[in-house]
């Protein structure tokens, strides 16, 4: 491989979207932000500079950082902010991966505008495991707040409240026709007849779970989270925030006397009500010939529209996840845990803090706060990066090792909630031998309604070797894994009352974050951290840091 250098300079930038003008922060001056484009194998080393008021860090989501894992990036767990005037140079290599990945900020809601796509190619003179496209399109999903999002969140913070919903789902920036004072802000895509395009689909939306569908046409899906998949046709995807998915559309072979949208809107299983908006762009053919009809008639031709699934269509969800099985051929083996080290039972979901003293919450119930949990535990950020406090051995007043690797009170998960909804707080993580095989179930809960909860993890990819409603039997359900070509991602949603296991290797030796990507849920404490050991050899232990690492 080679060496692909970037700048990223952190900078406000002013935009225009719903007719509402604000400073974002952004990277370069361009939102989305710039794409990175590299082939498996080469090394990317982006320096980043900021010159905002905020603290920023840049987490490159889905990149493995195998033993590069001071360069993962969110805050407080792999490294202290870069702050104003400062800057920090991200260095790894991309290893086993080729497809659509993602960067964005991680820290507090700043990923709101700082994202943009990674590219990764396959090696050079290999190719796709599919006919080479003509053209390759990314297309990468947001949402829009006329309102500052970190102004957002703080209040909702404070308050104990929801955060507000954003104004407008967006597609590479742009909502798109079907909101007010938007037309011009539309998203076109122009194909020409016959030829395939690779869409390379990212959810960088914060808070949810989108269907996908482009009016009148088949796609087909070939890679997910950057790992190929038996390719399946489907005239509607899910992708949940963190997730990334490549399709192939194949244009119609004549010139169609249409025009089609494509669109996206929210997969919502835990909200009372909905905002109904959807994002919507623009399919358009290319005339066949400059005689046919000009760019200007595109206006007159009839719009079809895709029919979406019902927002709450969790049916749909779990059998969307389980058409999507790993190629696991000689060439892509799936390289499964057959043997099981270490299992662990972790429940997920939401729950409540007492509301302080003198202070009236706007959470669930009287005098709350909302909060959310694994295993019980919200986490709290601590003030220094855990990796530091890792690497040189200085734990004390920053983490603790006792996560309780089984739920602290077991009750019927997703059957009527418990009366205490309180979740404990704290800063505790899990220890794992370097290489150990993991086993880990996640279960939705009940306590506050069931809800799909998009669970990410940073290191690794991992398995997802069975997934069902209602409560895990650890009887009755592992007999029923798929060992065989389960799929292999980042990000996977845990069903809406139900559970998912997925297996993986730690061997990456680091701290690593899981954590729901719906980011409200993250903020109320939807998150933990595992530590890998180092192991024997050389090339099993994390180096160590950068000496321009940020300090807190
Ligand atoms: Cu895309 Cu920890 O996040």
């Amino acid at each position: 491989g080679i060496t692909r250098h970037y700048k990223f300079n952190i900078k406000l930038h002013s935009v225009t979207r719903l007719c509402h003008t604000k400073s974002i922060v952004s990277v370069n001056g361009q939102f989305p932000g710039p794409r990175i484009i590299a082939r498996e194998g080469d090394r990317v080393v982006v320096t980043v500079v900021n010159n905002v008021q905020n603290n920023v860090t840049i987490h490159w989501h889905g990149i493995r950082q195998l033993q590069s894992g001071w360069a993962d990036g969110p805050a407080y767990v792999t490294q202290c902010p870069i702050q104003t005037g400062q800057s920090y140079v991200y260095n790894f290599t991309i290893t086993g991966q080729r497809g659509t990945l993602f960067w964005h900020a991680h820290i507090s809601w700043l990923r709101s505008t700082v994202y943009g796509p990674i590219i990764i190619l396959p090696k050079k003179n290999v190719p796709y495991p599919f006919a080479k496209p003509y053209k390759e399109v990314p297309i990468i999903f947001g949402e829009w707040w006329n309102a500052d999002p970190e102004a957002v969140i703080t209040q909702a913070l404070q308050n104990g409240g929801g955060p507000n919903v954003s104004d407008a789902y967006t597609i590479n920036g742009l909502p798109g026709p079907l909101y007010n004072c938007s037309a011009q802000d539309t998203f076109k895509l122009k194909v020409k007849p016959g030829k395939t395009y690779l869409l390379r689909l990212i959810n960088a939306a914060l808070n949810d779970e989108l269907f996908f569908s482009i009016a009148n046409h088949t796609l087909t899906v070939v890679d997910v989270d950057a790992i190929y998949v038996k390719p399946f046709k489907t005239d509607t995807i899910l992708i949940t925030p963190g997730q990334t998915t490549n399709l192939l559309l194949k244009a119609k072979p004549h010139f169609p006397n249409a025009t089609f949208l494509m669109a996206a809107r929210p997969y919502a299983t835990g909200r009372g009500t909905f905002d109904n908006s959807t994002v919507a762009g623009l399919l358009h053919y290319e005339p066949p010939s400059k005689s046919s009809p000009s760019a200007s008639s595109f206006k007159n031709l009839p719009v079809f529209k895709p029919t979406l699934p019902p927002l709450n269509d969790t049916s749909f969800a779990a059998n969307f996840t389980r058409k999507l099985r790993s190629l696991a051929n000689s060439e892509f083996p799936a390289n499964v845990p057959k043997k099981v080290d270490k299992r662990f039972f972790f429940t997920v979901g939401l729950g409540t803090n007492p509301c302080p003293q003198n202070q009236t919450c706007q959470g669930p119930s009287n005098n709350t706060k909302f909060s959310a949990s694994v295993n019980n535990v919200s986490f709290v950020l601590p003030t220094t990066a855990i990796l530091q406090a890792h690497f040189f051995q200085q734990s004390k007043g920053v983490y603790t090792t006792d996560f309780p690797t089984t739920p602290t009170f077991p009750f019927n998960y997703t059957g009527t909630p418990p009366n205490n909804t309180m979740v404990s707080n704290g800063t505790k993580v899990v220890v794992l031998p370097f290489n150990t095989s993991v086993e880990l179930v996640l279960q939705d809960t009940s306590i506050l309604g069931i809800e799909s909860h998009p669970l990410h993890l940073h290191g690794f990819n991992f398995f997802l070797v069975g997934q069902g409603f209602g409560n895990f039997d650890s009887k009755k359900d592992p007999p029923k894994f798929n060992l065989v070509d389960p799929v292999e991602r980042n990000t996977v949603g845990v069903p809406s009352g139900g559970w998912v296991a997925i297996r993986f290797f730690a061997d990456n030796p680091g701290v690593w974050f899981m954590h729901c990507h719906l980011e409200v849920h993250t903020s109320w404490g939807l998150k933990m951290a595992w530590i890998v050991t180092d192991g024997k050899l050389p090339n099993q232990k994390l180096p160590p840091p950068p000496s321009d690492l940020p300090q807190c």
